[in-house]
Order: structure tokens, then C-alpha cells, then sequence
């Protein structure tokens, strides 16, 4: 097949017997469920760092640019239920180069971003146990940039999804239930104790770092800059569309789900970091492994700071396997079309896992975890996901003049008008990442478009033979 032959659409599977019985306010409580995390928890540090109080206006820019893509996501789903979700939709769109470059994007976003959340996560259960009196040494907590050797806790988290994983242990709804309200409960009680000492005076100056990126101290900073770190916060959403065939009216629902769950992550986003940076000057807690508990403490609440860092310890690892789950699914669905070694989407027949893949994930989750910096992954991971969205939002009008009549659960509103806004605010924002971080956004591509080619000729030779 040439590079560029687009897969024909294929709607031939049956409409599933799944029953239509969840409303609106079910699918946007279900996108809140998936979408807080890491991002909130921690990231929300790494943010302040680029933009100072100005996180605050980060959180909404890439809250808009990801309900913009987000659309467009829902409308191909409704259209392709397949398990590789954006390679898939390019395969349809553009062929197989272009499903390539997407679906090797979507590789680095989910994979890095369980590494990022281990991280994240490590971050507040060394925090939990230095309150306990059981301080871990550095050397075990963090990576050679912190002056340590191995982050082992977050190592260690990702290896014990991954197990479960393996075993093909899935969430369970009941415990996913539960864990959304400890989540969010953690951040209600951290807005009530920041507010209580919001000063205006540590808002001042907004934007220390301007609006655009720009080289300051030897860091890409700005609020364009720490909008494209903080998109991570709203991944998740997808949750949502996969949804799409239970939902009563799809059509509308999904909609309201998805801009729903995203708006109210936004506004939780914007109020948490309003607390955040009104409560101490930002500095304080700029970069810090664990910054809403760093600024309880600050603050006087101790107690609330273990509360908060055990809610991060226990409802994190969820996002993890989550990420992990959607890893497996797209390497298993480049493999089955050939562009990967066919062993990797071989599903082990008692456990229903791909099990290679979750191994073979997770050694590398772990691995990028153990050794670098948060923010420096988060980026790596946004970067993926961002060139996923592009493609994303350009597949839908491509497939919209192909296949007019096609069936679609959700149709994109004002499609031609929204889904080039949201690639163009994708692609901005991609290019608001820091050099270092594109940079390696273009080795990993350099390296795919090597495994790319050498599993051409393979199969070039296969099929000569
Ligand atoms: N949105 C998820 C988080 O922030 C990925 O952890």
C-alpha cells in the first residue's frame, strides 16, 4: 500500500446493544472523574513557575484549546470506534505515513504521561511519610537533576499498575466513584484554607514572565508556555466520547459532556490556582514535588497537608492506569495493522491483556520516571499529545468532504469555523513548549521514522517472499 493511500471507511460494525441510559450530567461527572489529576496536584508548580500568578490564565487558555480539539475528537469517534483512537482516525484520514507520525505522537503522549503522574505521584508520598517522620533520602526520591539517583517511588508505582494491569485488573466503577470524590474533596478543603489568607499583594506582578514564551533564566517561560505544560491537566476527556453509544441523545449530550466536563475542570483549575498563588507568593511553591501540601504547610495546616498528600497517594495511580490501558491500546492497534512487530499485539487468550506491550510499556514509563524532571516529561507528553490534536482536528473536515453522508453519533458544531481555530491553538501552543523539549519532540520522531522504515522493507521482503 503507498504511504499516503487513506483506509476506506469502515462503519460496517453493528450498532452495539450497549443501553442508551446516561444523560448529560452523567458524561460531564464522568469527565471530571478522568480529567483531574496529576495536573492539579502538581503540575500546577511547574506552571507557576513559567507564568507566576498568571497560572491562573494558563489553566483557561488550555482549557479552550483542548474544548476545541476535544470536539473534534468526540465527532470521529462517534464515526471510527476503534482502539487506537487519533492513529486510527489518521489511517482514515491520511494514510499511513501521516497515521504513523500521529499514532508514534500518541505513543509518547500516553507512556510519558504515566511516567509524569508517577512522578506526581512520588512527589506527594514522599511528602505523606516526611510528615509521618519517615523521610526518605534524596538519593532514592529523585533523579540526577535533583541531586538524587533513581526517583524509586514513582518507579515503583508505575511497575505496580503495570502488574495489575497485566493480570487484567480494570477500574472498577464503584472505586472510581469513590476515589473522584477523595480527589476532590482534598482540593475543596485546600481552596476553603488558601482563601482564608488570600492576599491581593502576592498577585502582584500577574505576569512576571510576559504572555509569549521567552528565554528568561535559562527557562522557556510565559503564560503561553505554562498553558502548553498545564494541558496535560485536561487530558482524560476522551473518557467521554468512548461514551458516546450509551449516551440517551448523543448528538447533544456528548457535547455538553465533553465542553461540560472541561468547563468545570477549568473553573476548579482556575480557582485552585487562585487560592494557590493568593495564599503565598508563588516562588515559594514554584517547582516543589508536592506544592498544595508545601503551601498548607506554609499556611499553618499540617494536618490538611497530610490529607491532601494522601488523596494525591491514593487517587493518582488511577490516571496511571488509565494512561497505561490507552498505551496498550495503541501500540496493540499499530501492531495489528502491521507498522509494528506482529508479537507486540498478540493478547494473552486468559487474561484478555496485550501482555508484551503492558511489560515492554512499562520498563519504559518506568525508566523515563526514575531519571527526569516533571515539568521536562509533562512538556514531552504535551508535545505528543498536541500534534495528536492537530491531526485530530484537521482528520474531521478532511472526513467530513470524503464522507458526508457517513454515520456520525456527534457531529462537531460550526465544524469549519472551530476545528482550524483548535489546530492553529494547537500548534501555538506546541510551539510555546521550550526548545529542549522540541528538540527531543524531534528525536523521538527521528528515531520512529527509523523503526518506520526498516518495518517497510520488512515487509516489503515478506511479501516477496
Ligand atoms: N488530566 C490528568 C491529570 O492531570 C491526566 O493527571
Amino acid at each position: 500500500m503507498s504511504l499516503f493511500t487513506a483506509r476506506p471507511l469502515d462503519q460496517s460494525q453493528p450498532p452495539s446493544g450497549l443501553h442508551r441510559r446516561l444523560g448529560w450530567p452523567h458524561l460531564v461527572a464522568l469527565g471530571v472523574g478522568a480529567i483531574v489529576g496529576t495536573g492539579i496536584y502538581t503540575l500546577i508548580g511547574v506552571g507557576a513557575e513559567r507564568a507566576g500568578p498568571a497560572i491562573i490564565l494558563a489553566f483557561a487558555i488550555a482549557g479552550a484549546v483542548c474544548a476545541l480539539s476535544a470536539l473534534a475528537y468526540a465527532e470521529l469517534a462517534s464515526m471510527i470506534p476503534d482502539a487506537g483512537g487519533a492513529y486510527a482516525y489518521a489511517q482514515t484520514g491520511f494514510g499511513e505515513a501521516v497515521a504513523w507520525f500521529v499514532g508514534w505522537s500518541l505513543v509518547l503522549e500516553y507512556a510519558v504521561a504515566c511516567s509524569a503522574v508517577g512522578v506526581g505521584w512520588s512527589g506527594y508520598i514522599v511528602a505523606m511519610l516526611g510528615h509521618l517522620g519517615l523521610a526518605l533520602p534524596t538519593a532514592l526520591t529523585a533523579g540526577p537533576h535533583a541531586g538524587g539517583i533513581i526517583n524509586l517511588p514513582a518507579v515503583c508505582i508505575v511497575l505496580l499498575v503495570a502488574a495489575l494491569l497485566m493480570r487484567g485488573v480494570h477500574e472498577s466503577a464503584r472505586w472510581n466513584v469513590a476515589l473522584v470524590v477523595v480527589k476532590l474533596s482534598a482540593l475543596a478543603l485546600f481552596a476553603l484554607l488558601a482563601f482564608a489568607v488570600f492576599s491581593t499583594d502576592n498577585l502582584a506582578p500577574f505576569t512576571p514572565y510576559g504572555l509569549f514564551a521567552q528565554e528568561i533564566g535559562g527557562e522557556t517561560r510565559g503564560v503561553m508556555t505554562a498553558a502548553a505544560v498545564v494541558f496535560f491537566a485536561f487530558f482524560g476527556f476522551d473518557a467521554v466520547a468512548t461514551a458516546a453509544e450509551e449516551a440517551k441523545r448523543p448528538e447533544r449530550d456528548v457535547a455538553i459532556g465533553i465542553i461540560g466536563s472541561i468547563a468545570v475542570c477549568t473553573v476548579i483549575y482556575m480557582v485552585i490556582s487562585a487560592a494557590a498563588v493568593g495564599a503565598v507568593p508563588f516562588t515559594r511553591f514554584a517547582g516543589r514535588a508536592a506544592p498544595l501540601a508545601d503551601i498548607l504547610i506554609l499556611i499553618g495546616h499540617p494536618l490538611a497537608a497530610s490529607v491532601i498528600s494522601l488523596a494525591a497517594v491514593l487517587a493518582l495511580p488511577t490516571v496511571i492506569l488509565v494512561m497505561m490501558y490507552g498505551q496498550t491500546r495503541v501500540l496493540y492497534s499499530i501492531a495489528r495493522d502491521g507498522l509494528l512487530p506482529e508479537r507486540l499485539s498478540r493478547v494473552d487468550p486468559r487474561a484478555g491483556v496485550p501482555r508484551l506491550v503492558t511489560l515492554l510499556t512499562a520498563l519504559a514509563v518506568a525508566l523515563v520516571a526514575g531519571f527526569l524532571p516533571l515539568g521536562e516529561i509533562a512538556e514531552l507528553t504535551n508535545a505528543g499529545s498536541l500534534t495528536a490534536f492537530v491531526a485530530v482536528s484537521i482528520t474531521v473536515l478532511v472526513l467530513r468532504r470524503r464522507y458526508p453522508a457517513a454515520r456520525r453519533g456527534f457531529r462537531y458544531p460550526l465544524a469549519w469555523l472551530l476545528a482550524p481555530l483548535a489546530a492553529a491553538g494547537c500548534l501555538y501552543l506546541l510551539l510555546s513548549l521550550p526548545q529542549l523539549t522540541l528538540d527531543r519532540f524531534a528525536l523521538w520522531h527521528g528515531i520512529g521514522l527509523l523503526v518506520y522504515a526498516a518495518n517497510r522493507l520488512w515487509r516489503r521482503r515478506q511479501a516477496k517472499a
